[in-house]
């Protein structure tokens, strides 16, 4: 089948953008390229990955499940069913992060990204903070999620080092910078069924309204922060009083920082130790 006979064919099933960026994949053609290539005869095998991967669409997986890797912060980032898809807000938290490390630490960091996923946010950091012994930890409880941030750190060529945890419990270790994005959905919150469907419960869903895992990782980490130092959070836009309660609770001469994304949400926190700003 040529290019124009599959796009016509896929139309029938799924979105046009779908069927454009899947065989453009395919083909190593953006979707530009490939509208100039409408004559092109497809190989039959890779017709049916493009058959294959249309059904997976119908069944409602992610586009970026079924593609393979999704794009953050600029990288590209292998996913797979162990690991959530990162998200635009955690590019932003991101982007704030390197902002606020770049103003308050002119030295090198040690920073440990708890939760790391695909490692999306711990590899960005490392590759964009620009100091030259700047460390970074990736840190899961997962298994096959760290599996899947070791192989984005290999293909990105980004070094940092990796620790299968419970969240900070037996580390010793003080850090300059500790963040996360830890699940924070609440049981009882209504999701998008493509995401409930598809995305590990174990990276979306937290007891105590979703608050569970912020007091685990306050409670307990006044031992792994160095005596200046910055806690980086990404928040469910309903969590800001709780987590700010949380962190008067558990943390002394800090300021607290939140800020919105996009969507005019709540949806950041950072706490900077007083010492820091002055
Ligand atoms: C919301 S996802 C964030 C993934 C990635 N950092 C991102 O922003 O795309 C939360 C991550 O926390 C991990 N996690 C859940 N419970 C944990 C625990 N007790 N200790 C360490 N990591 C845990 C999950 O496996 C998941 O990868």
């Amino acid at each position: 089948m040529t290019v124009e006979e599959l796009l016509v064919f896929s139309k029938k099933y799924i979105h046009k953008d779908y069927s454009k960026i899947l065989l453009g994949d395919l083909l190593n053609l953006n979707p530009l390229e490939l509208l100039l290539h409408l004559d092109l005869e497809v190989e039959s095998e890779k017709v049916n990955v493009f058959k294959k991967e249309i059904e997976a669409i119908r069944n409602n997986i992610p586009l970026q499940y079924v593609l393979g890797y999704t794009n953050f912060y600029g990288n590209k980032l292998i996913v797979n069913k162990n690991v959530l898809i990162p998200r635009f807000e955690t590019e932003e938290l991101v982007e704030n992060t390197i902002k606020y490390i770049n103003k308050y630490f002119n030295y090198d960091i040690d920073i440990l990204d708890l939760g790391c996923g695909s490692g999306a946010i711990g590899l960005c950091l490392k590759q964009k903070i620009n100091k030259v012994n700047t460390k970074v930890t990736l840190l899961d409880i997962s298994e096959e999620a760290l599996k899947v941030a070791k192989e984005n750190s290999k293909n990105l060529n980004i070094e940092v080092d990796f620790i299968k945890n419970d969240m900070l419990q037996n580390i010793n270790k003080r850090y300059d910078v500790i963040i996360s994005n830890p699940p924070y959905i609440s049981y009882d919150e209504n999701i998008e069924e493509i995401v409930k469907k598809n995305e590990p419960h174990l990276a979306l869903f937290a007891p105590e309204n979703g608050l569970y895992y912020y007091k685990k990782i306050l409670s307990t980490i006044n031992k792994n922060i160095k005596e200046k130092y910055m806690i980086a959070f990404e928040i469910g836009y309903k969590q800001k009083e709780a987590i700010v309660n949380l962190i008067n609770t558990y943390l002394k001469n800090v300021e607290i920082i939140s800020l919105k994304d996009m969507q005019n949400r709540d949806r950041m926190i950072f706490i900077i130790s007083k010492n820091l700003i002055k």
